[in-house]
């Protein structure tokens, strides 16, 4: 009796303080009340690990370091359980001085050691490179929360097999029945990967048993099999394949880790794939996509129109429906080629391609044996479709062919770019076989576009953001999104198609400014150009004698991009200089003018950009990149985010060697006018093939 009264006065006392304290301070949180638990006492850690995924902090009251961490992880402890706590996820601490044998067990070398647990045990260490701030931690817990491999079933065997010397020669000769995923561990007589290993100085050996158990498992749906190499065992063929490092058991205290490889059949060379040392990862997902869409690029199979027009007509969100998640958008390469013409060499290029296109995320390779203008026509007339049936406020556009033939002229065989939800599309501006053939430059030119509709800025990319590309891609227009907020969620899909549809209005007005520049150009520069001709003068004399004003045009595209103030700082205080007039709110918009480094976060009427209207943002896009095609005043901006140096190295010859290209046709255009001109221009080596040359949209430009 006396006890439940006790009870009820302090639950009354509880509530009052809630009260008071929240009435002082509108930040403080409900869960004040719920005190920093105390460390888990070593009989009670397997049965409090078995309740989920867990993340430990190992201290000793004694060091140093652990008591600046202390604090640390009470606020990350707070935060997480307040903002993710249906994440399952919970941070915890085990005092090593009081549960000496538990952390003794659990192999703690050091303190404080941050370990992440599921149910069954140990899963991997917080990285060594990770900050020990709050954000940091939580990031990694967010993550770790979200990954399917901490869930995995505890009974699961591997089914990795041994493979001795003999049996790599063998698959590497290509007589392997499957593409094989092939992991080398610094050990020996490692019969099974679940099997306790000797792995010296390799910290992350243990941990990624599990990552290939699992991987061992998924990977067989994709009909890939797995193996595994004892390097110690091995030491010929690891040095050969170049992982020396794995070979001496006997520590000479450098760090290693597990390497991995991909094997494909029916191929005696270019068959070896390594998976890059950087990009090591306690993580299966990683390897999965690096083994299936390493196998899909070797095979480039085959896609049809239907296909293709499905994927420029993909609806993208963040979540929550039948649409296509935005951290899923691929981007599709695709070789088109008339069967009746095509030659072994101009199919060899695409072997050439599968290697460097692994460095592409999400890329993948196809092939059509026909031409797709049709298709690629079709894209141009549903974006015309798209803007009427989207934005009410729009004036009736309509495709204007010629300046879509200038954009667009290629050759057969020829490569395409289709993205998911971009029902615009590239084309390879290659022109004869010396550009359909050579590896390099298509590999530029797909770097340049080979990147999805809707990319993520995150604080670490942001630097490569403003300076990648920026000869071509002018403008990043930035949607803030907040992936814990259903009502984001749910809007998210008509705000991706909002910020599309006025990119593709801007699209129209820059092919058009595009177009008319080039007519004028044209008229103006015509007699300077033959008189150039005339003398027999160089390409490279040629392009400078156009380049300025296609240049200017051709390099005010839009890059569109989100950022995601549930991962990342809603100030972007991690630039250094303030740029932002209050947080960024889920749904907003911010655009980057790259060229200058402005920033925009308000309209000209002083309202935050959003993304609610797509004829407001068409207005504010135009006022920003091509002021002189609207009548809208340029929005109020910001100060500068960055100063962006122009950097004078390269990072690819890309954009130059595209203008070059670019310039070529335009030039080709201009002397196919003339009959006369024309004839002499054919007898130049450059264009002398037998191919078809067949304009995008399926004019005969030439015909012989
Ligand atoms: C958390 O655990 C509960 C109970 O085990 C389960 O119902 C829920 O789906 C889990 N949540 C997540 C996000 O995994
Ligand atoms: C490995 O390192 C330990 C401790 O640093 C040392 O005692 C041992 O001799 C080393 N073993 C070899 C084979 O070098
Ligand atoms: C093109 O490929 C398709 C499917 O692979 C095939 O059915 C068709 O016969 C091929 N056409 C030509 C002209 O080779
Ligand atoms: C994101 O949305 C959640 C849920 O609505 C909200 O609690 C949180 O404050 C939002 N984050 C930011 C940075 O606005
Ligand atoms: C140069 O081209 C012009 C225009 O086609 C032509 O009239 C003229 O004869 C040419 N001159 C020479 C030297 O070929």
């Amino acid at each position: 009796m006396l006890g439940r009264l006790t009870f009820t006065l302090l639950t009354w006392l509880v509530l009052f303080h809630q009260l008071v304290h929240s009435s002082s301070n509108p930040d403080t949180n409900t869960q004040e009340e719920i005190e920093f638990p105390d460390p888990i006492p070593g009989a009670d850690f397997s049965k409090e690990i078995s309740k989920g995924l867990h993340v430990v902090d190992f201290f000793s009251p004694y060091c140093p370091h652990c008591k600046h961490l202390e604090p640390v992880w009470q606020k990350t402890w707070k935060k997480f359980d307040t903002e993710y706590g249906n994440l399952n996820l919970t941070f915890s601490r085990v005092d090593c001085i009081a549960s000496g044998d538990l952390c003794n067990a659990e192999s703690i070398e050091y303190y404080p050691t941050i370990r992440l647990y599921g149910p069954e045990g140990a899963i991997k260490n917080y990285p060594e490179t990770g900050k020990r701030t709050v954000e940091s931690f939580i990031e990694f817990a967010r993550k770790e929360a979200l990954n399917p491999d901490n869930f995995a079933e505890a009974n699961l065997r591997s089914t990795s097999v041994r493979l001795s010397d003999n049996e790599i020669i063998k698959l590497l000769a290509g007589t392997g029945d499957a593409p094989y995923l092939v992991s080398f561990w610094p050990t020996k007589a490692m019969d099974n990967t679940d099997d306790y290993g000797e792995f010296v100085d390799c910290a992350h050996c243990t941990p990624f048993q599990r990552v290939w158990r699992l991987l061992s498992t998924q990977l067989m749906e994709g009909n890939i099999k797995s193996g595994h190499v004892n390097c110690v065992d091995s030491p010929v063929l690891c040095n050969e394949l170049g992982f020396e490092k794995l070979v001496p058991i006997d520590n000479d205290s450098r760090e290693r880790e597990p390497r991995v490889a991909l094997i494909l059949p029916n191929k005696q060379s270019n068959n070896l794939f390594v998976f890059p040392d950087d990009d090591f990862e306690i993580y299966t997902k990683v390897y999965e996509d690096f083994a299936l869409r390493l196998t899909h690029n070797n095979n480039a199979p085959d896609i049809s129109k239907a296909d293709i027009l499905k994927i420029m007509q993909q609806d993208i969100d963040f979540g929550d429906s039948n649409k296509e998640n935005i951290n899923d958008q691929k981007i599709h390469l695709v070789f088109s080629y008339d069967s009746r013409t095509v030659v072994p060499e101009d199919l060899d290029v695409l072997e050439h391609l599968i290697e460097p296109l692994q460095a592409l995320p999400n890329v993948y390779l196809y092939k059509i044996n026909e031409s797709i203008v049709d298709v690629t026509r079709t894209g141009y007339n549903n974006m015309y479709s798209i803007i009427k049936n989207n934005d009410k406020d729009a004036e009736p556009l309509t495709l204007n062919e010629n300046s879509l033939v200038l954009n667009s002229i290629t050759q057969m065989p020829t490569f395409f770019i289709f993205r998911d939800g971009d029902t615009t599309s590239q084309v390879f501006p290659g022109y004869s076989t010396t550009e359909t053939r050579n590896p390099e430059l298509i590999m530029s030119w797909v770097k340049l576009f080979a990147k999805p509709l809707f990319s993520e800025m995150t604080p670490s990319n942001f630097r490569n953001f403003m300076e990648l590309d920026r000869d071509v891609f002018s403008t990043i227009i930035l949607l803030i999104a907040n992936t814990s907020d259903p009502n984001f969620i749910k809007s998210s899909s008509g705000y991706l198609r909002n910020i599309n549809v006025a990119g593709y209005e801007y699209e129209h007005e820059r092919l058009e400014e595009m177009y008319e520049n080039v007519i004028a150009e044209r008229r103006e520069k015509k007699e300077y150009i033959q008189h150039l001709r005339n003398k027999s003068a160089k390409p490279d004399k040629i392009v400078d004698a156009t380049l300025l004003d296609v240049d200017h045009v051709n390099n005010l595209r839009l890059s569109l991009a989100y950022y995601d103030i549930d991962k990342y700082d809603e100030t972007m205080s991690w630039i250094r200089t303030p740029i932002l007039k209050g947080p960024l709110k889920a749904g907003e918009i911010l655009i980057i003018d790259r060229t200058d480094g402005r920033v925009f976060q308000f309209d000209s009427s002083g309202n935050v950009i959003n993304s609610d209207s797509p004829s407001s943002l068409r207005d504010i896009f135009l006022s920003v990149s091509l002021p002189g095609r609207t009548s809208v005043i340029t929005p109020e901006f910001m100060s500068m985010i960055v100063t962006i140096k122009r950097t004078t190295k390269m990072t690819s010859l890309s954009p130059t060697r595209m203008l070059y290209l670019i310039v070529v046709v335009l030039c080709f255009l201009i002397v196919t006018r003339s009959k006369k001109l024309y004839r002499k221009y054919r007898t130049r080596k450059l264009y002398r093939n037998k191919r078809d040359t067949i304009g995008l949209l399926g004019k005969e430009v030439l015909q012989d």
